[in-house]
Formats: structure tokens, sequence, C-alpha cells
């Protein structure tokens, strides 16, 4: 057996010992339930060994789905006492299953887009799809209302979780403003790894007190509006979303009316316009909304435009000219935060590692813009680490360390859906 196929045997075992029964938790005792973009990414990997497999993850996410198209980062399916805070303390509203009340980058429609063009069984892929596109739709819909109330074209994200990349630098001034939790809570995430790769105390402390305020507000989209603290427009979610309403549209045309098309466009137009708001010259960056200030940390989410289909040649250019030179100071690419910035930490989180996921993303988007060197080369780093260090939930990007959770189901679909093919 060749290594890439020994490699691709154990991706397989860790999505198998990862299955909870039509759900795949990220990764034991640290993340015991079904996460929202985890399980759009690890569809992915599902669909190279089992295509019903795959639509069964999509299926069992959306069991989460809120009556007004909140699709929850977390459905706890199956009660656990290693994660905290547990379905009690988000006190979210009749949800059956019980659910957190924030939500996730919306991966859903570009992972049910490409399920549906990449199946063999093309019937059973037809019906998934078709019974899936009604609650996509209303999923973005929700984005589009609740979160962008004024119509400006990008979404408002009120929680760091909601991001996906819930310590990284950028959130460290617009978190500030929100003020410590006085509750007493237990921070089980340091049962299973070491404290100097997870979020820091006083980071946690503030998680906890937007989790407490926005159940005492009944998570009401305008209450949080009101009330939230926290207010970003984030890179990362705007353009996977942006990303998302492309591959909406095209279910649309297949399962939607011409209304319906044509309320997705509307979308898309918006975003094409209000992203040159988030571009600096050299990456795109988060906004502080709160502030009005740029949040100015370069990170690997400021490549995500490209995967959204936002960037013209020259300016997909420019920013494989700015991976490259990120690359020259690391061994391995692409790093959450710049590797020249001074709040750079190789082993903590989102503030430096790479994670094999975004690595997909930023590849496609340069390879869907133009730059496939770039994107070979970025594959080229996730194989690497896939290869020499394991499945681990992130990297070193200087030594290739894996930190974090273990056997981790996002890398592992990686590596199936991409890195070792
Ligand atoms: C962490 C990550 C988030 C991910 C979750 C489960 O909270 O920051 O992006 O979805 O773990 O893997």
């Amino acid at each position: 057996m060749s290594e890439q196929q020994a490699l691709r045997e154990r991706a397989v075992e860790i999505l198998r010992g990862n299955d909870r029964g039509g759900y795949t938790i990220p990764t034991a005792g640290l993340y015991p339930f079904q996460w929202n973009w985890d399980a759009g990414l690890t569809a992915l990997g599902w669909a190279r060994i089992d295509e019903p497999r795959a639509w069964r993850e999509m299926s069992r996410l959306f069991e989460g789905l809120w009556d007004d198209g909140l699709l929850p980062h977390i459905v706890f399916h199956v009660p656990s006492e290693s994660y905290f805070p547990g379905p009690e303390f988000w006190g979210a509203p009749h949800q059956r299953p019980p659910t957190s009340g924030i939500s996730q980058p919306p991966v859903s429609a570009t992972v049910v887009r490409l399920l549906l063009d990449s199946a063999r069984d093309r019937d059973g892929a037809e019906a998934n799809a078709a019974a899936l596109y009604p609650q996509l739709l209303r999923h973005h819909r929700w984005w589009h209302r609740a979160r962008d109330p004024g119509r400006t074209g990008l979404v408002v994200s009120y929680h760091p979780w909601e991001t996906g990349r819930d310590n990284h630098p950028a959130w460290d001034a617009p978190l500030a403003a929100v003020p410590p939790t006085t509750t007493a809570y237990p921070r089980r995430d340091l049962q299973h790894v070491d404290g100097s790769q997870r979020p820091r105390q006083s980071d946690y402390d503030r998680y906890i007190y937007l989790v407490e305020l926005f159940r005492s507000l009944d998570y009401a989209p305008d209450k949080l509006h009101a009330r939230s603290p926290f207010q970003v427009l984030d890179v990362g979610i705007n353009a996977i979303l942006a990303r998302a309403d492309r591959d909406l549209r095209a279910l649309a045309g297949r399962f939607g009316t011409a209304a319906e098309q044509a309320e997705i466009d509307a979308w898309t137009q918006g975003a094409q316009a209000a992203f040159e708001r988030l571009w600096d010259g050299t990456i795109y960056q988060s906004h502080d909304l709160r502030a009005e200030r740029r949040l100015a940390v370069p990170g690997s989410a400021g490549f995500l435009p490209l995967y959204a289909g936002l960037c013209d040649r020259e300016r997909a250019t420019a920013l494989a000219r700015l991976a490259r030179r990120w690359g020259e100071q690391l061994r391995y690419r692409v790093p959450s935060t710049a590797p020249d910035h001074p709040d750079f930490e190789p082993r903590r989180y989102w503030r430096g590692p790479v994670w094999a996921i975004v690595n997909w993303m930023v590849a496609d988007g340069f390879a869907r813009c133009g730059e496939q060197a770039t994107a070979e080369c970025i594959k080229a780093d996730t194989a690497a680490l896939l290869a020499n260090t394991g499945f681990y939930e992130y990297f070193d990007p200087q030594s290739g360390a894996g930190y974090g959770g273990g056997a981790f189901s996002w890398t592992a679909a990686m590596g199936l859906h991409w890195a070792l093919n």
C-alpha cells in the first residue's frame, strides 16, 4: 500500500470512529456534538466513501434549523458532560433537538452543490438536494435579513464563536468592549487540551458573557442588533456566505422559482460592491461595526474573497504575492495570523496555526481566480502536514507540530476530499 493510500485509510477510520449515527463529532472529548461548518466540510469527506452517509450528515444538521432560519453552530443530538456550555446554559427556546443560539460560517449550500455535482448516485443526489434546497434558502434569508438589517451587503456577527475563528487577534479590540462574565463556569476544554493551545481565560469570560446576554434577549435578532457590544463584519463569514449564495443560486436554477433566483442574484450584487469596504490595499480585513474601524490583523481569512470569486486577476496576483511572502517566513501555509504581525502565536488556537479546512478554501479560491501554482503549493503544504504529523485539529506553521484535538473529522475529510488526492 502506498503511503498516500495508508493515510487515506487512516482518514476513513477517523470518520468512522467519530460517527455517532448519521452525524459526526469533530473529535471525542473536546467537541462531543454536531458542529455546523464541521458537518458540512466533513460531509465532503464522507462523499468519497459513502454518498448516502454524506447526505445524512447534512439532513441531521438541518434537524437543528430554527423556525426563523438560524442554523445553529451546535446541535446537541445526545447529551454529553465533556463540553461547556451545553444546552441548558444556551437555553435556546423550544428547540428539538436542543441547539446553541448563534450560527457559524455557512458552508452548507456550497457543500450541497459539490455533493450534487460529484454524485455517482444521480437520482439519490437529486432527491436529497431537492429536499434540502428550501431549508438552505430559509437559512440564507436569515443571514441577509437577521444579520444585515440595514441591507448593506455585509452580514454582522455578534460572537467570536460565530465566526468559527474563535480567538483570532482581530477580535481582541472588539472583545475588549465586552465585560467578563461574573458567573462561575468550568473550562472543560482544558481537561482535553493544554492551556497554551487554547483561548485565554479573559477571552472565555467574554464569550460566556455574550451567551448570557443573548439568552436574556431570547436570541431575538433585533434585540441582538441593538444590544450586542460585539459586532463585527467578519471577512471569513462574508466570503463564505458570498460563495454559498452563488452555489445556492445554482441550486435555485434547478429546484427554485424565478423569484427566488432573482432574490439570490440581488444578494450577490450587493456583496460584490460591499466587499470593497474590506480591502485594505494588501489583503481583505474584518471591520468593527461598533467602533467603525478596520480590524487590521491580516490572516488566512483575508484570502477567502478569492473562494467567493470576488477578485479580479490583478487582485488575485497581489494576494498570491502576499501568500508567497508569508511562505518565505514559514514552513507551512496558510497561517491564521500573518507571521510578521506582533500578535502571531504559532501554537495558540486561531492566533497563528494552520487549519486544513481553511487551506482548502484558500487553495480553491486561488485556483478559481487563476493562481493555480499558489493553490498547488497550499495543497502540498497541507498534504505534508497530514503525512508528517497526522490528522490534528490544527498545526504549527513553523514546526508542523499538531495541536488541539487529535483524530479530527474535518481534517480527515479534507485529506479525503482534497489534500491526499
Ligand atoms: C472550535 C473552532 C470552530 C469549530 C469547532 C469544532 O470552536 O473554533 O471553528 O467549528 O471548534 O471543531
